[in-house]
């Protein structure tokens, strides 16, 4: 399942939408910073309500690169990072011309939600198409992984597991579970009005944490957990092995030199309280990624239940209901 071999085409301009994702098991940690090589193996599902959708034109006539995202041109910085992956797809596919990327996100730009994810995963199949190649889902998942690590597992259809690899070509994402497979929701409760914090300055000093190397030896038998738990559609078990995920890799953040606190007072609220709505029969799960929004992970029978629950929270600014999706698409809807 899942493998996408993608027509040659003769234009030059190609659009894709990608989803952000929700990890299980996070990756936290990298082995080479420049490829995106982790220390470990990472497992998640996507979300069909947090949407990148990235238009990229190769032509002969653009003096210059630009690349504008959400109507705005992308700062140097950011720029440069979306500019590598496209000299990458220059060198493999020949094309010098200059470019045109045009991103937007369907989802707020303040909710937190990682946007690196469906950002690069959508601009890897766009590029590449626009660029007339002709690359499997294990070569999109690489070169989207080049852009942003995350981004390797939202090519993939439904449920996706990162193997870490040992090197470039051996580090890229596969399915477990195509979306319909299980009818799982995340609802993303936005406890913080801000743009997310880079994950990348977390990755940077993972190693300092005295409990990095415990997390490594822990992770096999968790990783393996998860992927077995979504296989049988076991709840509770999926539940109980993301929530000690998430807050290992929250006590990892939080006791790395420098130390990061990713969460708010409305994060632990959301907490405590999901443990205590559990008590009385409403079951659901938390995770976080690297922000203070909290993604609460359920079944389909408790969605409105909970939603009504959290409208009624002060902290709770807005939540977003998510179901499992397919993964990297390329369509005609171009933004330009
Ligand atoms: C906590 O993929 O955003 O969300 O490779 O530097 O772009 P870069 O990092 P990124 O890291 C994501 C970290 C995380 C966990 C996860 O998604 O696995």
């Amino acid at each position: 399942m899942g493998k996408r071999i993608l027509r040659r085409s003769k234009t030059s301009k190609a659009t894709a939408v990608s989803p952000a994702n929700i990890a299980f098991i996070k990756y936290w940690g990298k082995k080479n910073s420049k490829l995106n090589i982790p220390f470990n193996d990472s497992v998640s599902m996507n979300l069909d309500k947090c949407l990148t959708t990235t238009t990229v034109e190769f032509n002969p006539r653009f003096r210059s690169d630009k690349v504008i995202v959400d109507g705005k041109e992308l700062a140097e910085d950011k720029k440069l990072r979306v500019l590598n992956i496209i000299d990458l797809i220059r060198e493999k596919s020949g094309v010098s011309y200059g470019v045109k990327v045009v991103s937007k996100n369907n989802f707020p730009s303040d909710s937190g939600i990682a946007s690196s994810a469906s950002a690069f995963s959508a601009l890897a199949l766009a590029g590449s198409v626009a660029s007339d190649l002709t690359l499997s889902e294990k070569e999109l998942s690489i070169l989207a992984r080049i852009g942003s690590g995350s981004a390797s597992r939202s090519i993939v259809d439904g449920f996706a597991w990162w193997k870490k690899g040992a090197n470039n070509a051996t580090s890229f994402a596969a399915q477990i579970a195509p979306e319909s497979y299980w009818d799982l929701r995340d609802i993303v409760v936005v406890v913080e009005k801000m743009k997310k914090k880079s994950s990348t300055e977390g990755h940077g000093v993972a190693l300092t944490s005295p409990f990095f190397k415990t997390r490594q030896k822990n992770l096999q038998r968790r990783t393996l957990g998860v992927i077995g738990a979504i296989k049988k559609k076991n709840f509770l078990k999926l539940g109980e092995l993301i929530e000690q995920e998430a807050i290992e890799l929250h006590v990892m953040a939080m006791t790395s030199n420098p130390p990061i606190f990713y969460w708010n007072k409305g994060t632990v609220e959301i907490m405590n309280k999901i443990r205590k709505w559990r008590e009385v029969g409403l079951t659901g799960f938390f995770t976080m990624d690297a922000g203070a929004n909290v993604h609460v992970i359920c079944l389909a029978k408790d969605v409105s239940k909970l939603n009504s629950r959290f409208k009624r929270l002060p902290e709770v600014l807005f939540t977003i209901s998510n179901k499992p999706c397919r993964g990297t698409q390329l369509t005609n809807k171009h933004l330009f």
